[in-house]
């Protein structure tokens, strides 16, 4: 399995890829799924600002337009803007809803380089849930 490590790496690969003109922070994401397959995505922005697309939500459509079908082991997210990148509040609902039922892991990087990590179901208690 990936470590926490690799994964922010490749998380920090797919920042550099981010289409951020406007707020010129750019943010990265790698998944990890239960069957060893990762999903890449970077934040995609547009002049409509509201239409901006976060890298998270990116790599969980990426996965789900593949047919990744299993739930999500740990996602890695990075800013070289900001340490400690957080999901947002759209980007935890879906972690919440596209983890299958798993604690998912929240890999970040600290100020000195070295990683740190969170659980979905510490960060975003009593999500909304249609059953
Ligand atoms: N952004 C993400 O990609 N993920 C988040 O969880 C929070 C914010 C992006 C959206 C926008 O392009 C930029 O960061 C600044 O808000």
């Amino acid at each position: 399995m990936l470590s926490d490590e690799e994964l922010l790496e490749k998380a920090k690969e797919a920042s550099e890829n981010a289409y951020c003109p406007y707020s010129e922070f750019p943010v990265g994401a790698c998944i990890l799924y239960k069957s060893s397959k990762i999903f890449k995505g970077c934040n995609i922005e547009n002049a409509s600002y509201g239409l901006s697309l976060c890298a998270e939500r990116n790599a969980m459509s990426s996965a789900i337009s593949s047919g990744e079908t299993s739930g999500i082991e740990k996602i890695a997210i990075y800013s070289p803007k900001s340490p400690k990148c957080f999901p947002c509040g759209a980007c935890r609902q879906w972690l919440q809803e596209l983890s299958k039922g798993e604690n998912v892991k929240i890999v970040l990087e600290n100020d000195d380089g070295s990683t740190c990590y969170y659980y979905i179901n510490d960060i975003f208690p009593y999500s909304f849930k249609l059953i």
